[in-house]
């Protein structure tokens, strides 16, 4: 089991700027108030228990494609091993452009390869923030969002979306001040698998572009779309700024292959921080990436919905859930109220592993479990939350 998922790095939400440390020690004040994350905390539960039911895993159960496979073994072995361009190798920037326009029509768009989609977004947020920026966060929402924006010293304001996890574009209006910087959207979702429906992301592009606020869309689950099709807020403005990747489409977290899209000055100011931080995407990740692109994942695909339904049936009459549209997870009410003591109770009776609510946002009502399990602990993960629900 991977104890290095991005999803666990870093970690915990800081509390830099709102709690001053003592003394200086060994690590900065800023690395100090970094806490580990509920998740990596799971992983290390998960590793020291036997054959527990782990629903904590945030990544793909399936292989990347084989193709993918084959290419990164002929790049390595041609000796393609060394640094890319800053913005990444011609030939996927191409295939990678050309799909954008294919979606969004004809667009000059600039396009630059990260390292991962957390790559494209701290290059994102450490283009767009001064200190003292608001950016405006949906929450339950990704481990990563706050951490990283305070860290560039920007502000987080969160609006609470439970329980539908609907978006309210007046709402939103309201929440924007003169300091606010830029909107992050998370659609399809981690942690709630909730898909906003594409009339309410047209209105809330539009909003952000006659608001002049950047609009960031974390579109990472974007192919994990089962019920409507999916709808990117950069159809709407050209000002969207969009973070993507191959970690989840095509099972490839460890390969560190993601991307981002937008205005060309934006993504060129991303690039020039790239070269002073990551420097490129590795060389033969991107050869593999180029070669998935020509994968049919339509398989895998359908099984994660075939999971999500048999999920979604075993747990009716059970739990509380809204119906997660995409993604690979299910957001449930936790019985008894508390996100927290219910994932606890569930480790301790049945070795059952979910994350409670906590780790995405402030409310203690909710647990996240990912279905990209074999059908077998699908089934036990089931069968023991019936049990922990009387
Ligand atoms: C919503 C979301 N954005 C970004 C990331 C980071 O993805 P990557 O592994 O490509 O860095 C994740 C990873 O879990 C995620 O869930």
């Amino acid at each position: 089991m991977s104890t290095s998922s991005s999803e666990g790095s870093p970690g915990g939400h800081p509390t830099s700027g709102q709690t001053e440390s003592p003394a200086r020690g060994i690590i900065s004040r800023r690395a100090a108030a970094f806490d580990s994350s509920g998740i990596r905390r799971a992983f290390d539960l998960a590793a020291s228990l036997e054959n527990p039911i782990n629903l904590s895993i945030g990544q793909p159960d399936f292989s990347m494609p084989a193709e993918a496979s084959q290419a990164a073994i002929e790049a390595t072995k041609a000796g393609r091993n060394g640094y890319t361009p800053t913005q990444g190798i011609a030939p996927l920037r191409e295939k990678l452009l050309a799909d954008v326009a294919a979606d969004l029509g004809p667009t000059d768009r600039g396009l630059c390869i990260t390292s991962g989609a957390s790559g494209g977004l701290v290059l994102a947020l450490m283009a767009l923030l001064d200190p003292g920026d608001e950016v405006i966060i949906f929450e339950p929402a990704f481990v990563m969002y706050r951490p990283l924006i305070e860290f560039f010293g920007g502000r987080c304001v969160a609006i609470d979306t439970a329980p539908s996890f609907t978006i309210d574009v007046d709402q939103v209006a309201a929440a924007i001040t003169p300091a606010t910087r830029a909107i992050l959207l998370n659609s399809p979702s981690n942690p709630t698998g909730y898909v906003v429906p594409g009339d309410l992301v047209r209105d809330l592009s539009r909003l952000a572009e006659a608001r002049g606020v950047r609009l960031i869309s974390d579109e990472l689950y974007r192919s994990y779309c089962y019920d409507e099709p999916f709808v990117s807020p950069a159809r709407f403005s050209d000002e969207v700024l969009v973070i993507d990747g191959f970690s989840k489409s095509h099972a490839m977290t460890g390969w560190r292959v993601g991307y981002i899209h937008g205005p060309k000055k934006l993504v060129d100011a991303c690039a020039t921080l790239q070269q002073y931080t990551f420097v490129c995407s590795p060389q033969v990740g991107q050869w593999a990436a180029l070669a998935a692109l020509e994968s049919d994942m339509g398989a895998p695909l359908d099984v994660c919905q075939r999971k999500r339904d048999r999920l979604m049936e075993g747990l009716a009459g059970y739990y509380n859930f809204i119906k997660p549209g995409g993604a690979f997870y299910l957001y449930p009410e936790a019985p008894g109220g508390s996100g927290e003591a219910f994932a606890e109770r569930a480790v301790r009776e049945e070795k059952l592993i979910v994350v409670p609510g906590t780790v995405f946002g402030k409310r203690d009502t909710h647990i996240r479990m990912a279905y990209t399990v074999t059908d077998e602990t699908l089934d036990r993960g089931i069968a023991a939350l019936r049990r922990l629900a009387q």
